[in-house]
């Protein structure tokens, strides 16, 4: 089976001396989840902006759907980042002055696709599995962190992406939500997206993940 994302002996560095990243490698499938783990700065937010063509790695390889990411043209990758990759940044970067529904919208326009009655449907849909239906017109500048946080993830999900990239999406959420999150994430798998998750919650579980620990710049699958 050919990879959605194949990685080979990534390094970046901020500074030109240290490496936060220093020889790492990954892989995902279509339709895995994979977990990692890692201290605070130990470079999960680096590693993860990378695979979302957000940031340049500095040597190495990476694969995105058999196209080889030339890390000095970034902007080239514009459709992958507005259509194929569902970003769940670890600070939501929701627009406040818009309502929960125009939030999860977003992705939309940004995307030539009309907002036909099946697309408002599918919000109304994950806006009921997320338990927020009654908040669809409230402005996100009035939500919880929790709230918010949700909203992100309905963003990211709403387009059925290839893949989803979710930097620590249950930090501010109780346990009962967390669970509608770990249902989300593996609803969209059996979808077929590929979902890459970064947590400090040990107990977060999606049953058939691969988990890996970010030590040192390395990947460390255990
Ligand atoms: N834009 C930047 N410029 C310079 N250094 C940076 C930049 N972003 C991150 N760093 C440094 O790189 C290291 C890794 O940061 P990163 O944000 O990737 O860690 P993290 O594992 O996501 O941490 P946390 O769990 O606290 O979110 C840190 O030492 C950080 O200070
Ligand atoms: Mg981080």
């Amino acid at each position: 089976m050919s990879e959605l994302i194949k990685i080979t002996n990534l390094r970046k560095t901020y500074d030109g001396k240290r490496y936060v990243l220093d020889g790492l490698n990954f892989s995902i499938g279509k339709g895995e989840i994979k977990t990692i783990f890692g201290a605070s700065g130990c470079g999960k937010s680096t590693f993860l902006n990378i695979v979302g063509l957000l940031d340049n790695y500095t040597s190495g390889e990476y694969l995105f759907c058999e196209t080889n990411i030339n890390p000095k043209r970034l902007n080239d990758y514009y459709k992958y980042r507005a259509q194929d990759i569902g970003f769940i940044f670890q600070s939501y970067f929701l627009i406040d002055s818009l309502s929960v529904n125009d939030n999860i919208l977003m992705p939309f326009l940004y995307n030539e696709i009309d907002l036909s009655g099946s697309v408002k449907k599918t919000v109304d849909k994950l806006l009921d599995s997320f338990d927020m239906l009654s908040l669809k017109n409230k402005k996100v500048s009035l939500l919880s962190g929790g709230e918010r946080q949700r909203v992100a993830i309905m963003r990211a999900i709403i387009k059925e992406p290839k893949l989803i990239i979710a930097d620590e999406p249950t930090g501010n959420l109780d346990e009962s939500n967390t669970e509608l999150v770990v249902k989300a994430f593996k609803d969209i798998a059996e979808k077929g997206t590929a979902v890459i998750v970064v947590t400090h919650n040990k107990f977060l579980s999606f049953g058939t993940d691969t988990t890996y620990t970010l030590r040192g710049g390395k990947l460390y699958n255990e």
